[in-house]
């Protein structure tokens, strides 16, 4: 039985926490709980020992595994302090700050010989992983797109999202996380990258960013009608999904194929509202065709069947400490490029 610990118990320290409890319970005992806050220990777990010190808790607690959901800029110093106490480690995103921040955390769990992987579960997002079945079952041809958009109506962020001290700003947030999943999703390296970066409401942390690898990635909290969109534009057909987050998932979408694939479909003068077009008109009636997605099964707690896995030495690791570097190098160019208003280089 894996004995584990929480150093944070806030929102993602909960999440984790009832995780565990609901679907791990027969190889997991969560034995321990760590916050500064008294109110969040308040509700801890019933045999759950609670703790409002990490170095006591790193100490005096019966744990060997520890997921540190802490804010962003004390991951360093807490991955430090349970890997030289010997602790396997599952750090929230983002991992660190830096890549610099990144190295040390490395370092030290390599001298420790502890494991460490990194909690980025949207690598099991229902939406994500329908388009990515598309991509991976080639179902659209040569691919020349892919958009992954996400706008939301809480633009006026909240907690430690508000605070640069703290690790705030979206593209620590949700950045990390659609970077990681294009990355994972294309099978070749983008060669640059391209960014803008704002703060449209928020006065210090950023709020709204657009990413261009060979495909873009957009996202904004200020968005009055939010939602979350795919788009996939490949030889034979395109592949969408568009609404917002739901409950059960959301892949309504569908792919769109044609009935005249390559051929010169001809010009044929539509007025609308917009004034008179030849090529943006509605499509002639039985010149496109629909199918529905392929239907993806997957969850959340599909991390950590993989890390329990792992931990057995039965799988590789699904989140690898080298990804986890290579998307903290792109967040530097998106950065740089925010900047500088050029596109950058990727190695
Ligand atoms: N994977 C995801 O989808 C996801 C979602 C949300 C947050 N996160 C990540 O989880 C981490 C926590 O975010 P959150 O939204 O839960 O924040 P939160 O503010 O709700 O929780 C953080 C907790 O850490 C506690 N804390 C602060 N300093 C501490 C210390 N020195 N020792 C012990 N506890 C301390 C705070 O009191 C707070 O309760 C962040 O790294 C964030 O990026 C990940």
């Amino acid at each position: 039985m894996m004995k584990m610990g929480i150093i944070g118990f806030g929102f993602m320290g909960h999440e984790h926490a009832n995780m565990l409890l609901a679907h791990f319970k027969d190889e997991i005992q969560l034995t321990a709980v760590c916050d500064i806050a008294d109110e969040q220990l308040a509700d801890a777990p019933e045999g759950v020992t609670t703790w409002k010190d990490a170095d006591e808790m790193i100490a005096g607690a019966d744990f060997d595994t520890v997921i540190i959901s802490v804010p962003n800029t004390l991951h360093l110093t807490m991955v430090q302090k349970c890997a030289a106490a010997g602790k396997d480690i599952i750090c929230e995103k983002p991992a660190a700050m830096t890549v610099a921040e990144f190295d040390q955390m490395v370092e030290a769990v390599e001298k420790a010989g502890v494991h460490m992987t990194i909690h980025q579960q949207r690598r099991w997002d229902v939406d994500y992983r329908t388009m990515k079945e598309v991509y991976d079952r080639k179902l659209l041809g040569d691919i020349y797109i892919i958009k992954s958009q996400l706008y939301g109506f809480n633009g006026n962020m909240h907690d430690w999202h508000v605070y640069p001290e703290l690790g705030g700003g979206m593209l620590y947030d949700w950045g990390v996380h659609l970077i990681d999943q294009i990355i994972q999703m294309v099978d070749s390296k983008p060669l640059t990258v391209y960014a803008d970066m704002k703060n449209v409401i928020n006065a210090n942390v950023d709020d709204y960013f657009k990413i261009i690898f060979e495909y873009e990635n957009e996202l904004g909290t200020y968005y009055l009608t939010p939602k979350r969109a795919w788009f996939i534009g490949g030889t034979t057909g395109s592949a969408v999904i568009d609404g917002t987050f739901r409950a059960q998932g959301n892949t309504e979408g569908k792919i769109v194929r044609t009935t005249h694939l390559l051929q010169s479909v001809p010009g044929r003068l539509t007025m609308t509202s917009a004034g008179p077009t030849r090529s943006f008109g509605e499509p002639e009636p039985g010149l496109l065709y629909e199918e529905p997605l392929p239907e993806i099964h997957t969850e959340h707690k599909d991390f950590f069947v993989n890390y329990l896995r792992a931990r057995k030495g039965l799988e590789d690791y699904a989140v690898k400490l080298p990804e986890v570097r290579r998307v903290l190098c792109i967040m530097d160019a998106i950065r740089e490029s925010a900047r500088t208003h050029q596109s950058v280089k990727l190695d």
